[in-house]
């Protein structure tokens, strides 16, 4: 028996995780899964119950569970809070007390809805990439850091980016290992894209040389191959199904993560994955909590609900249990349905729905 822990969090949170669950469950039952869903508090309703945006409570579960599947956490209501205190912290926080050093965002778009993007459909159909960027490390976290006053009274701020080989060689292995996945799975052949900018910055040069290494040591059968982070944001608007593992550190990935997701024209539709070294994770959709439309049923509960589906293949082996969630996702798009941010006006036949009418739709192909 295994144990999920279920944050649902702040703003369209509870709604987009109630459909989540409903799936969850349904497949636990389907496919004879033994999976046990419990829930805890983060984010803002966290600080409204305890004071705090991670308890002791539902760290101490989140550490006890599995994987843990969250919704969103912030909202203007704690916007005025102390930094330290704020709901966002409760995310960075839990990250890094799990270990969670490799985020992985697909960025697939799905057929039906070419036309949600704002990039050519013959440039993104058939899109499917992944990136795999570190995220406990780098310039986000590197020491020392702040804002100090110079001799001339000026002030200057400061940070420090610092990858070790041991970082570099955890998140290579991750994308190595996961680009060969997924090349058997589609019979293609494995390849990797490692983003830096070892033209200026020592520490990526050191990047760079570890991939190499790792590569001619253990994945000769993966072509490996190298991009400085400011081509590889032009090149995935110029040419993004070129890539199909790409893998970068924490503030390249930051930004070329949310570049990808945009090239599939929704946020609303991408999951994402936070892995530590042994394969527990946690994952969540990569938007907000969106506070504009919360608790109106407007918010596509579809991220969330492919998060699940990343959650069983990822860290509990579940393909064929995947599989059937991306499938019913795809055939609920094939029947029309579309919550408003990926509803195309100018096209016929399709139908509008609230969170919970496409969640129940998914639940239905599944059941
Ligand atoms: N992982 C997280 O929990 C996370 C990530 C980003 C932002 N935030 C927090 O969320 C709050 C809002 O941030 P933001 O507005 O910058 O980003 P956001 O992702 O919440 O919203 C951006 C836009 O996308 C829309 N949107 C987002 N998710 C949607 C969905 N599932 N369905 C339909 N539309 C959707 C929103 O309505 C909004 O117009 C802030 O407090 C921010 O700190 C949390």
């Amino acid at each position: 028996m295994a144990t999920i822990l279920t944050l649902a969090g702040d703003g369209i949170g509870p709604e987009i995780m109630t459909q989540a669950i409903d799936v969850l469950k349904a497949v636990n039952e389907k496919f004879s899964l033994d999976l046990t869903l419990e829930s805890g508090l983060i984010g803002g309703v966290a600080i409204d119950a305890t004071g705090e945006p991670l308890p002791d409570e539902t760290l101490a579960r989140a550490r006890a569970a599995d994987a843990v599947l969250l919704g969103a956490v912030g909202g203007p209501k704690w916007d005025a809070i102390e930094r330290s205190k704020r709901p966002e912290r409760g995310l960075l926080k839990i990250r890094g007390e799990l270990g969670l050093f490799a985020n992985l965002r697909v960025a697939k778009l799905y057929p039906q809805l070419a036309n949600a993007s704002s990039i050519k459909p013959e440039i993104i159909s058939g899109l499917d990439l992944l990136i795999v960027r570190e995220l406990t490390g780098g310039i986000y976290f590197g020491e020392p850091r702040g804002i100090r006053t110079l001799e001339n009274g000026e002030q200057q701020g400061y940070n420090t980016m610092v990858y070790s080989t041991s970082e570099i060689q955890r998140i290579g292995k991750v994308a190595f290992e996961l680009a060969k996945t997924r090349a058997q799975a589609a019979g293609t052949a494995a390849k990797v894209c490692s983003v830096d900018k070892a033209n200026v910055l020592e520490v990526t040069e050191l990047w760079k040389q570890t991939m190499i290494q790792m590569q001619q040591a253990e994945y000769s059968d993966v072509a490996l191959s190298h991009m400085y982070a400011d081509n590889a944001c032009m090149q995935l608007i110029k040419d993004p199904k070129q890539f199909d593992v790409m893998v970068t550190g924490n503030m390249f990935g930051d930004i070329l993560s949310d570049e990808a997701a945009m090239l599939t024209g929704s946020i609303g539709m991408l999951p994402s994955a936070s892995l530590d070294e042994s394969g527990k994770g946690m994952y969540e959709p990569c938007h907000g909590s969106a506070p504009d439309i919360a608790g109106q049923d407007k918010a596509n509960p579809l991220a969330t609900i492919l998060s699940v589906a990343m959650m069983l293949r990822y860290t509990f082996k579940q393909e064929d249990a995947a599989q059937a969630i991306e499938q019913a996702v795809s055939d609920v798009l094939d029947d029309g349905l579309r919550t408003l941010d990926i509803l195309d006006s100018s096209e016929a036949g399709l139908k509008q729905v609230g969170c919970k009418e496409m969640g129940q739709a998914v639940l239905a192909k599944l059941i």
